[in-house]
Order: structure tokens, then C-alpha cells, then sequence
């Protein structure tokens, strides 16, 4: 049994917890919770019946935690990680791993060197509707694609200051719209270049982001992300693959944030058949990326999900997205 160890008890450690209690496919729990705020900490080890950790040396001097839940601000993920890996416990890192490349590459050689797993929480590979269409496009149903469209779109997090911070929480980019380019490396391979275009917020957040994706074998991709839009607009995420044999639409909506009271449709298109509505059961990967890592961890199969390698690669478009955005020109990857 994988022992957690969760630091930060913010909205992604509750949501990892919650998703990790509601799967059963390991026996993995959560054993504690670390996080400078003390009220906070002790309110939700309270919740979830779980020990409250005074200090973060606390929590990785405990022999019964076997792997740590770095869920906290996105800038303190390097120090924390390497601290981790350090006191040779596993660790699995919300994303972003990171906002540069050579300090991803720290992190994951720390995990390498101290013997311990290390793997990001790029939790869209482990979406059920996500997972679908990647098995679906394995499988040959929409032949290629020829036209891509993603979207992410949705207000401020306002549960923490932080994100308001580029230097924090590395703007809509790093925060929100690499799930989507994320999902369009598992699905489609490295893409061959990048155009992006986007608009500032008054913190200097480039927070509405267009991003136009090449591929070589002759799929475009467009992402579209916003964490500005009106107060009411639904958070919401969508994919359309146009492909030359099917076409694929998945939509979600749900309120302030993802969620409770999501509604989703996944809808397949093929000539000469009335469209197909594709129902599923649950609606988050959460906790199943969390599980698939525990699950790595005791049987000491690699995290092939989601790589090292490939959290690089996604990482190296990012930051070149990021680039085009500054330079307004295209560049090749
Ligand atoms: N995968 C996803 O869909 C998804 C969604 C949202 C956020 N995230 C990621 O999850 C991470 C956490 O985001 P969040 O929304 O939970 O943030 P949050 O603000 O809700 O929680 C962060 C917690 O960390 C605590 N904290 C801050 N500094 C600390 C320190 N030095 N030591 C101990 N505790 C400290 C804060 O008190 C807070 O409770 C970020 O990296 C974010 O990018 C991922």
C-alpha cells in the first residue's frame, strides 16, 4: 500500500484526495497533510480524518509516508521537489513541473539520483473522455485529422492570490492551456511549429492565448485559452477532431470551476450514420492519474503514461508558445 503525503491543502490537494477515495483500484491513501497555513492544515486533516503535520521536515521524517503530493504554488514546486526526492520519497508534481526547462531537468534527475518515481500530474492523458478519443485515434476511427480545435476557458482562480502572479503561476500558458497542448502531444506526437497571439491583463498576464499548432503529418491545431472570461461564463473545455474519416466533439461546462454540476456531451460523426452520443461514468482523472502512479510505484513499471521525457517535450512547446507570443513569430520545434 502507497502512503501519501499531501502538501498543500488547497483546491488540488482536496480534489486529489476526493478523486483518490472515490477509485478503488489501489489501496493507496493519504496519511497526512502538510501546509504553512495552520488553520487551513488542521481544518482539512480534521475533514479527511488524517494526520496534521506542524512542519514540512516533519512530514518527510515520517517513515509511514511512501510518496508526497507536491500540490502547491506553481513556483515552489522545484524547491520542494528536490527537497523530496531528497529525503527519498516518491513524488508526484502538479503541473507545471516547472516554468523552465533546465529546472524540470534538476528535478527529474534528483528523483533519478535518490532512487525514488517522479511523475506530473498532467492529468488529461488519464481523462476519461480524453482517454477515449486518444484510444479511438489509435484505433483508426477518425482516419487523421485534418483540423484539431481545443479550448480552456474560464475566470481568475480566485481561491488563491497567487495565480495572479505571472511569475507564480507562469499565466494561462503554463496554468491552463498546456493541458490541451499537453493532450496534443499524446495524441498526435511532437508537433513541427508554433504560432501564438495573445492579450495582457493589467497584472501583465498574457491571460487570452491563441495558439495555432503544425504537425507533420499535416494535422493544424488550434488552442484557444482564456482565464478571463466574463464572470457566469461556465468554466469549460471542449475538443473537435475533424478527421478523414470521422469527426469527434467533446464539450464540457461546468460552473465557476471544474467540477460538481458539470455537464458533458461526447458526440461521434460518421458519414452515413446518425450521430453517436457516447455516455460515460465518471467524469475527472484525477484520481486515476494518482492511482496509475501508486499503482507504477508498487510494481515498478514505468510511468509509460506519462514520461519524464515526455513532460520535457511538452514543457520545450510551452515555453516556445510562450516565445512566439513575445516575438510574434513562428517557431519551429
Ligand atoms: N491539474 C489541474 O487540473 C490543476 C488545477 C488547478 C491547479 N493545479 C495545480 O495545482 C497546484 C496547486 O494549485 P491549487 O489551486 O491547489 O492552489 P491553492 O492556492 O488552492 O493551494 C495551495 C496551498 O499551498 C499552501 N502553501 C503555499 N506555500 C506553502 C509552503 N511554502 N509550504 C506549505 N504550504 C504552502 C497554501 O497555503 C495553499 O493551501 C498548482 O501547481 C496548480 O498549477 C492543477
Amino acid at each position: 500500500m502507497i502512503r501519501i503525503g499531501l502538501l498543500g491543502a488547497g483546491m488540488m490537494g482536496a480534489t486529489h484526495i476526493g478523486g483518490i477515495r472515490a477509485n478503488k483500484a489501489t489501496d493507496a491513501k493519504y496519511v497526512g497533510v502538510c501546509d504553512i497555513d495552520e488553520a487551513k492544515r488542521n481544518e482539512f486533516a480534521d475533514k479527511y480524518g488524517i494526520k496534521s503535520y506542524a512542519s514540512f521536515d516533519e512530514m518527510i521524517a515520517d517513515e509511514q509516508i511512501d510518496m508526497v503530493d507536491l500540490s502547491l504554488p506553481s513556483h515552489l514546486h522545484e524547491l520542494f521537489c528536490i527537497k523530496i526526492v531528497e529525503a527519498k520519497k516518491h513524488v508526484f508534481v502538479e503541473k507545471p513541473i516547472a516554468f523552465e526547462l533546465d529546472a524540470a531537468q534538476r528535478m527529474i534527475d534528483a528523483a533519478k539520483a535518490n532512487g525514488v518515481r517522479l511523475m506530473v500530474g498532467q492529468v488529461i492523458r488519464f481523462w476519461p473522455q480524453y482517454a477515449k478519443i486518444k484510444q479511438m485515434y489509435d484505433e483508426g476511427v477518425f482516419g487523421e485529422f485534418k483540423g484539431v480545435s481545443c479550448s480552456r476557458l474560464g475566470q481568475m482562480p480566485t481561491w488563491g492570490e497567487w495565480y495572479k502572479d505571472p511569475k507564480k503561476s507562469g499565466e494561462t500558458l503554463m496554468n491552463l492551456t498546456l493541458h490541451d497542448i499537453d493532450f496534443l502531444h499524446y495524441l498526435l506526437g511532437k508537433p513541427s511549429s508554433v504560432y501564438s497571439a495573445g492579450v495582457k491583463d493589467e497584472m501583465d498576464n498574457y491571460n487570452d492565448v491563441m495558439n495555432a499548432f503544425t504537425f507533420a503529418n499535416g494535422t493544424n491545431a488550434l488552442v484557444d485559452g482564456s482565464l478571463s472570461m466574463t464572470p457566469g461564463y461556465p468554466f469549460t473545455m471542449h475538443f473537435r477532431g475533424a478527421g478523414t474519416k470521422a469527426t469527434v466533439e467533446f464539450v464540457y461546462k461546468a460552473g465557476e470551476n471544474i467540477g460538481a454540476g458539470a455537464t458533458t456531451s461526447f458526440v461521434l460523426y460518421e458519414e452515413g450514420k446518425e450521430p453517436q452520443d457516447i455516455a460515460f461514468d465518471e467524469y475527472d482523472g484525477y484520481g486515476r492519474e494518482i492511482e496509475y502512479f501508486a499503482q507504477c510505484i508498487e510494481s515498478g513499471a514505468e510511468t509509460s503514461e506519462v514520461t519524464s521525457e515526455s513532460v520535457l517535450t511538452v514543457l520545450a512547446s510551452v515555453i516556445a508558445a510562450k516565445k512566439s507570443l513575445a516575438d510574434n513569430k513562428v517557431h519551429e520545434l
